[in-house]
């Protein structure tokens, strides 16, 4: 116990997000006229990085001015590795090389290279070296002549930082100058649209109970800031994950029970007209993030993106999970959303998000206060319980009263008679 709380405490850091909506940025390696590395994809990176305090971690998604380097980046003629190298900003960069057998290409290694000397991005950095890290094992492929097609998210750990794809379309060794129409999907996206024949998904064995259930998580208040110091984004609920991940030290896939634990997460996001993002971020380790958008048509509100990512020790792989066509919680703009029932929110096969006591408003946030509530049905549901037997209870105290009257008036009326 006093352990946890030490490393809590040595690992609180503050999230400061540069964090806009996912752009999609578009890539290509040209040789001559011919193009022969093409992407078009989203990515984010998730950074961790010392200030003279502590430790704290930022998320930078690849902005939309991300240009190739053409000097680095090469298709790989005269004996060269084929390689994109995107760079942004001041001296960050991120590459990506290939290889192939000749029936399959595949994403050989990830270098991602920052310059903590640029305090946009890094604010409070105690180094100002430019960091180069490396993966070599990645898992990116695709059978040859075909896109890589990948809308769900994929991570890579890359000397302990995280680089997140997502809405991926790439190609190397091209036999055109654009992608090719046939596509090879990747295997998280195979397995929420279960595809015929071509691929072997891999066979997972049925995942065994968490050994402890934590029971119900506490509950956390979470906001954003606008620019000015104002509250934009305000949400006060209890998180638990509920996820599948394959356990190195059990060397099988376990299902993990993880309750969000309210202070030793930090929040941070952003808010747009239309968009709201709720970051959340556990020791660094797991991140959540929550997005509302708004239908300005209709005024109404509703969380339409979740997207988790886990890099625990003990797991074999770093565990990311997202979907970005949700439909909960929906409320009409000016109004937060209530729901103090329990709530189960799927978002792929493998994770879903429960939900208690929640109340949340990403939009229109006046005085640092929750606006007028609508309650979700399962609240409507059970209010209703006290409202029956109260309207029960009534009804037979207004037939005991008018039994009552007509008693007295009867014995009123005899009383005169006589
Ligand atoms: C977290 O909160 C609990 C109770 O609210 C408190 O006992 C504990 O000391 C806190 N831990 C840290 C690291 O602040
Ligand atoms: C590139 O294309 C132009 C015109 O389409 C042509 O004149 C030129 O020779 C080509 N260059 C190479 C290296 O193929
Ligand atoms: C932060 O500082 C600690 C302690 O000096 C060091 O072990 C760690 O590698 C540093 N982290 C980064 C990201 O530089
Ligand atoms: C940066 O801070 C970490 C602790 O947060 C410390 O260990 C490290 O020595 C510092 N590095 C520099 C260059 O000051
Ligand atoms: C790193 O950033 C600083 C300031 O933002 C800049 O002056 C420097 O040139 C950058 N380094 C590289 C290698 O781009
Ligand atoms: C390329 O690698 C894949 C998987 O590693 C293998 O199935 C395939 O047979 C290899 N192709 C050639 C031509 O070696
Ligand atoms: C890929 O396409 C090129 C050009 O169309 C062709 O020469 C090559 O044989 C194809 N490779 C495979 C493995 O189909
Ligand atoms: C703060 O900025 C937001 C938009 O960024 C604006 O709607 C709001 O009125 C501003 N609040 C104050 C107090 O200036
Ligand atoms: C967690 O998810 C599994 C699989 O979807 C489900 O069977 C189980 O009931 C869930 N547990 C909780 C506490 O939500
Ligand atoms: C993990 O389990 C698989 C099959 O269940 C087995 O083949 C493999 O040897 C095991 N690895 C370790 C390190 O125990
Ligand atoms: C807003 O809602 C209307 C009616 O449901 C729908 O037709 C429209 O596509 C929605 N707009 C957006 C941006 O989702
Ligand atoms: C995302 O959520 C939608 C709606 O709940 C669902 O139909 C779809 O299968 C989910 N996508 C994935 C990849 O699980």
């Amino acid at each position: 116990m006093k352990q946890t709380i030490a490393r809590g405490t040595l690992l609180l850091f503050t999230w400061f997000a540069v964090l806009g909506c996912l752009h999609s940025i578009t890539l290509e390696v040209r040789e001559g006229n011919s193009t022969c590395i093409k992407a078009e994809l989203s990515v984010v990176l998730l950074i961790t990085y010392n200030t003279s305090s502590n430790s704290t971690s930022v998320q930078v998604p690849l902005p939309n001015t991300t240009t190739v380097d053409a000097e680095s980046s090469s298709c790989g003629a005269i004996g060269g590795i084929p390689s994109l190298v995107a760079t942004f900003g001041f001296g960050h960069t991120l590459g990506l090389s290939f290889s192939t057998n000749g029936s399959l290409y595949s994403v050989d290694t990830v270098t991602l290279q920052y310059n903590l000397s640029d305090s946009s991005v890094f604010p409070d950095a105690n180094s100002s070296a430019v960091v180069t890290v490396v993966s070599s094992s990645v898992g990116i492929q695709a059978a040859i002549n075909t896109t890589y097609h990948c809308v769900s998210a994929t991570s890579v750990i890359v000397g302990g930082q995280i680089v997140t794809f997502s809405d991926a379309r790439l190609e190397a060794y091209m036999p055109g100058n654009d992608l090719s129409q046939t596509e090879t999907t990747c295997a998280a996206d195979q397995s929420s649209t279960p595809s015929p024949t071509t691929t072997r998904t891999p066979v997972t064995p049925a995942p065994t109970p968490a050994p402890t259930p934590p029971g119900t998580p506490e509950r956390g208040t979470y906001s954003i800031d606008n620019s000015n110091g104002t509250v934009c984004f305000l949400a006060q609920m209890g998180l638990q994950l509920n996820f599948s991940y394959v356990s190195q030290s059990q060397n099988k896939t376990v299902q993990e029970i993880f309750n969000l634990t309210p202070n030793l997460t930090s929040s941070s996001g952003s808010c747009e007209v239309n968009r709201a993002t709720l970051v959340l971020s556990q020791n660094g380790t797991t991140s959540l993030n929550l997005t509302f958008t708004l239908n300005s048509t209709t005024n109404k509100y509703h969380l339409n993106g979740i997207n988790m990512l886990a890099n625990w020790a003990d797991m074999e792989a770093p565990f990311s999970a997202s979907n970005t066509s949700l439909d909960y919680l929906r409320t009409t703009l000016g109004r937060s959303y209530m729901c103090n029932a329990e709530q189960s929110l799927a978002v792929v096969p493998n994770f879903s998000l429960n939900t208690f006591r929640l109340q949340v408003q990403p939009f229109r946030v006046t005085t640092n206060q929750f606006a007028t509530a609508e309650e979700c049905q399962m609240d409507q549901d059970q209010m209703l319980i006290p409202l029956i037997v109260g309207a029960a209870l009534s009804g037979l105290v207004l037939i005991i009263l008018i039994a009552y009257l007509i008693g007295r008036k009867k014995s009123h009326a005899g009383y005169q008679t006589i």
